[in-house]
């Protein structure tokens, strides 16, 4: 999901993450290591399900 920044974002922990980048891309499929960033990995294949 882009959202428009600068952002901070509260954590489920309560960490904050912030960005000052002009579009941020917030990961919604929670398979990103900089989680709660977008790092593309939302981009890899699954393994389909037997
Ligand atoms: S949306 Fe999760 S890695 Fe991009």
């Amino acid at each position: 999901m882009m959202v428009q920044g600068p952002v901070r974002v509260e954590t489920p922990d309560g960490s904050t993450v912030e960005s000052d980048r002009f579009m941020v891309a917030i990961c919604t499929c929670r398979r990103s290591k900089t989680y709660p960033l977008c790092d593309t990995s939302h981009r890899k294949k699954r393994r389909p399900t037997p």
